[in-house]
C-alpha cells in the first residue's frame, strides 16, 4: 500500500506523518512507497519546520531528508491512500480527483482511530512546540494503526 499525506505547507504535520509510519514500518522490516505534499507553495523546496523537526527528533525519527512539495493530480495514480490533515485539504483533494476510484483513496488521518469522524489534525504551525507534540501524539496513533494496515496487506 503506497501512501501519502497531505496537509498545507507540507512542513509540520505531513512530513511528521511520513516520518512517522516510515520508521514504524522501518522497524517491522516492511518496504513501502510513502510520501507527503502540500496545498500551498509558501514553502516548496524546504526543509520540515525546525519545531517539527525537533520533535520528531526527540522521537528519534529523523525527517530531515524531506523537501516541501505540492500535492498534484499524478499523486492519485502514484498512491493507493490519500490521508488529509483537515477539512480544506479533504475539499482541495477532491476537488482535484478526476473520478470515483480518486475520491475513494481520500480520507481523514484519525478516520483510521475514529471513523467517519473527520477530526481534524489541527495546524500547529502559528503555534508553540507543545502543539507540535499533541500532533506528534496524534500522528502516532493513527500511523500505528496504518503501519498495521500495510503489514496485514503484506501478510496476504
Ligand atoms: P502544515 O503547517 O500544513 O502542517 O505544514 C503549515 C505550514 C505553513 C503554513 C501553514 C501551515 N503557512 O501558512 O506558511
Amino acid at each position: 500500500m503506497k501512501v501519502l499525506f497531505v496537509c498545507t505547507g507540507n512542513i509540520c504535520r505531513s512530513p511528521l506523518a511520513e516520518g512517522i509510519l516510515k520508521d514504524k514500518l522501518r522497524k517491522k522490516r516492511i518496504t513501502a512507497e510513502i510520501d507527503s505534499a502540500g496545498f500551498e507553495n509558501f514553502h516548496i523546496g524546504d526543509l520540515p519546520d525546525e519545531r517539527a523537526i525537533k520533535i520528531a527528533w526527540k522521537h528519534d525519527i529523523d525527517i530531515t531528508d524531506h523537501r516541501a512539495r505540492l500535492f498534484t493530480r499524478a499523486d492519485f495514480d502514484r498512491f493507493d491512500k490519500i490521508y488529509v490533515m483537515d477539512a480544506w485539504h479533504f475539499d482541495n483533494t477532491m476537488r482535484l480527483s478526476r473520478n470515483d476510484n480518486d475520491k475513494e483513496k481520500v480520507d481523514y488521518v484519525m478516520n483510521v482511530l475514529y471513523p467517519m469522524q473527520n477530526i481534524p489534525v489541527h495546524d500547529p504551525w502559528y503555534n508553540g512546540i507543545s502543539a507540535f507534540e499533541e500532533v506528534f501524539i496524534q500522528l502516532e496513533k493513527a500511523c500505528e494503526i496504518i503501519a498495521e494496515m500495510i503489514r496485514e496487506q503484506y501478510k496476504s
